[in-house]
């Protein structure tokens, strides 16, 4: 049985990213995959205070939120889902607070190149990535796609990074949307209406997709 830990990032409860990983968990259950879910807006996850103590304790000083209990669900999890919108270019606030936690994760030291990351602990998991933006263009994800690219390499070799992302998303439920719907709002926004059709069937697909990775990802 797979383990997953899947943070929703998304402020909107009919998020568009929420539904996205809706359905990747879906699927993820269908393969009777064991799921810890947390909204990232409801938990209690301070900002990192950079006092660099986890250097030398292997783990965050200042965990006196739910960081202890969400950083052992990490490590124990197969699995590491985040979804989000993109806010400016990034994941929103609360996941970024999240990430900047992994730091305890792993020892940095400088070097005269760069830096130089050791994990603590050996990471051979499967990252996925659930991402909504508002943009036509996806190239506002690329921040954050090559955030991941570089964060599950500083964990260690075995690591994969799985990735869906959605663009043209605005409204709340809008992925849910059927044409005539998406034709209603796309007047409304001053988009063209011709991108209706396609965009509700790429939409659909895009669902679908979501279901078959957390099946396939929970496959043994
Ligand atoms: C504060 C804020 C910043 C945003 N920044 C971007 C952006 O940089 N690029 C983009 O394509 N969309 C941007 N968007 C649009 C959202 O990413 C998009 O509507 C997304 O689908 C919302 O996801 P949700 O429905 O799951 O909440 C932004 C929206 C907000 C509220």
């Amino acid at each position: 049985m797979k383990k997953i830990i899947a943070f929703n990032g998304s402020p909107r409860p009919k998020g568009n990213t929420t539904y996205m990983l809706k359905h990747f968990l879906d699927g993820a259950i269908s393969k009777q995959a064991k799921i810890n879910k947390i909204n990232a807006y409801e938990v209690n996850v301070n900002s990192c205070m950079g006092c660099l103590r986890c250097n030398l304790i292997k783990k965050c000083a200042k965990a006196i939120d739910d960081w202890e209990n969400i950083s052992s669900k990490i490590l124990d999890s197969d699995i590491i889902v985040f979804s989000s919108p993109i806010y400016f270019h990034h994941l929103t606030s609360p996941l970024k607070a999240i990430l900047d936690r992994f730091r305890s994760f792993m020892k940095v030291r400088i070097t005269e190149t760069g830096l130089k990351h050791t994990a603590w602990q050996k990471w051979n998991k499967d990252f996925v990535l659930l991402l909504g933006m508002g943009s036509s263009n996806d190239e506002d994800a690329k921040p954050v796609i090559e955030l991941f690219e570089y964060l599950i390499k500083m964990l260690g070799e075995n690591n994969n990074l799985h990735i869906v992302k959605r663009t043209r998303l605005a409204v709340s439920n809008q992925i849910n949307m059927d044409i005539n719907d998406l034709e209603i709002l796309y007047s409304k926004l001053g988009l063209p209406i011709r991108l209706a059709k396609n965009d509700a069937l790429e939409n659909s697909k895009l669902l679908k997709n979501c279901f078959e990775l957390g099946k396939n990802l929970s496959t043994f």
